[in-house]
C-alpha cells in the first residue's frame, strides 16, 4: 500500500512516499480503508523528536483519519466492514500513523462517523475539538454560566474552543483579528477583540467584569502576567500550546484569587476520556456545528510539502485534507 513514512526523526524532508506492506489487525483491531488523514502541529512534532512518543520505524505518520471498515479483529464488536468511522489517535504512543491507504486502528480509539455528516469536514476538526473538549472540560472543569476567554479563537483549537464552550452553555470572550470577527460569532463567541489592539486586555476585563472562570491562548504566547489578572476567583488557565513559551507567572496574584495554571497535551489522554471527547464531538459534528474556517485538500503524496508549509508558518489556520489516490470517498 501506498504511505507516507519516516525512517528517522528529522525535518519534512525525511518524509517519504512509498510502498509499505499492508498492515494486518490484531484480535482488538480495526482494519480501516482510510479516506483521508490530515496535519496537525503535534505530527511535526512526533517527526522532528521535540515530542518523544514510542515509534517504529518505518513509522507511518498523521494522527487522525477518517474511513471505512474493511476487516475486523475476532474480538472487535460493534464494527461492521463497510461502516464509516473515524480516529484521532494513531501515530504516537507505539502506535502507527493514519497516513496510508490502510490502517489498523485499535477499536477502543474508533468512533462511527454519523450519517450526513462530511468525512472532509470531520476529519479537519477531530483532533481541535477533542483538544477543545478535554481541554475546557477535562482539565478547565468549565461549567454553564461561566466566562471563558479563548485568545486565537479563529484557528483550528481556537474555534472548537469557542463552539464546544458556548455549546456547554458557557460564555465566550474570543480573541482573533478583525476579519475573523464573524467567523468566531457564527462559532458561538459573545465577544470578540482585536488581539492586536494596544488595549486588548482592558478589553477582556470590560467583557468580563467578574472575572474569566477559564483562560486559553491556543497562539501560544501565554502571557501569564495578564493572563492572571483577568482571572475570577479560583479562575483556571489552560496552557496549551506554546511549547518553547517561558512566560513570567504574577504568584502572588494567582494564589491569592484561588487561581491555578493546569498544562494539557492530548498525546497523554486517556482512551476512555478520547472516547468521552468523541460522543461529544459526534453530537456537535451531527448538528453542524463544527467546521473549519479554510480546507485544502491534497493527495498523500503532498504530506512533506505540507509539513515544510506548516513549520513555515504558512498555513494561517487553513485545515489541510490530505487523500490516498483514489481513495474511495467514505460516504
Ligand atoms: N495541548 C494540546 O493537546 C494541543 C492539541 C492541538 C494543538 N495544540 C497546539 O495549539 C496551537 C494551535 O494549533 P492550531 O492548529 O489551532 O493552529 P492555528 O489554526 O494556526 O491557530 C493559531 C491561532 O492563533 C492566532 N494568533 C496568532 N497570533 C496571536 C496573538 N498575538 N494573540 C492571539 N491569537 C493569535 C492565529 O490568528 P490568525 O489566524 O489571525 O493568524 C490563529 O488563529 C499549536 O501550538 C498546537 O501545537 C495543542
Amino acid at each position: 500500500m501506498h504511505a507516507a513514512f519516516i525512517e528517522q526523526l528529522g525535518s519534512p524532508d525525511v518524509i517519504r512516499y512509498g510502498e509499505l506492506p499492508a498492515p494486518r489487525p490484531g484480535p482488538s483491531d480495526v482494519l480501516v480503508d482510510v479516506a483521508a488523514t490530515t496535519v496537525n502541529p503535534v505530527d511535526t512534532f512526533v517527526r522532528s523528536g521535540v515530542f518523544r512518543t514510542p515509534l517504529d520505524f518505518p513509522f507511518v505518520i498523521s494522527r487522525d483519519l477518517v474511513g471505512t471498515v474493511a476487516e475486523t479483529g475476532g474480538d472487535v464488536r460493534g464494527f461492521a466492514p463497510g461502516q464509516r468511522v473515524w480516529c484521532n489517535s494513531l501515530g504516537h504512543g507505539g502506535r502507527q500513523g493514519a497516513a496510508a491507504e490502510r490502517a489498523v486502528v485499535p477499536a477502543d480509539r474508533l468512533y462511527p462517523l454519523p450519517d450526513g455528516v462530511d468525512p472532509r469536514t470531520a476529519v479537519a476538526v477531530v483532533h481541535p475539538a477533542a483538544t477543545a473538549y478535554l481541554g475546557l472540560f477535562t482539565h478547565g472543569r468549565l461549567r454553564a454560566g461561566e466566562t471563558v476567554v479563548v485568545a486565537g479563537g479563529a484557528g483550528n483549537v481556537g474555534g472548537a474552543l469557542v463552539a464546544l464552550a458556548a455549546w456547554a452553555g458557557a460564555r465566550v470572550i474570543a480573541t482573533a483579528r478583525p476579519a475573523d470577527f464573524e467567523h468566531c460569532r457564527a462559532l458561538g463567541a459573545a465577544e470578540v477583540v482585536d488581539y492586536r489592539a494596544e488595549d486588548q486586555w482592558e478589553r477582556i476585563r470590560a467583557a468580563a467584569p467578574d472575572g474569566v472562570d477559564v483562560y486559553t491562548d491556543t497562539s501560544g504566547r501565554n502571557d501569564l502576567e495578564r493572563a492572571v489578572g483577568t482571572l475570577a476567583v479560583r479562575g483556571r488557565i489552560v496552557v496549551l500550546a506554546g511549547s518553547a513559551s517561558r512566560p513570567t507567572l504574577p504568584a502572588g496574584e494567582l494564589y491569592m484569587k484561588d487561581g491555578s495554571v493546569i498544562g494539557f497535551v492530548i498525546s497523554r489522554a486517556r482512551v476512555a476520556e478520547l472516547a468521552e471527547a468523541a460522543d461529544v464531538i459526534n453530537t456537535l459534528l451531527a448538528g453542524g456545528l463544527l467546521r473549519p474556517r479554510a480546507t485544502e485538500v491534497l493527495p498523500l503524496a503532498a504530506a512533506g510539502e505540507v509539513h515544510r508549509r506548516m513549520e513555515r508558518g504558512e498555513l494561517n489556520a487553513r485545515r489541510v485534507v490530505l487523500q490516498p489516490a483514489g481513495a474511495a470517498p467514505a460516504r
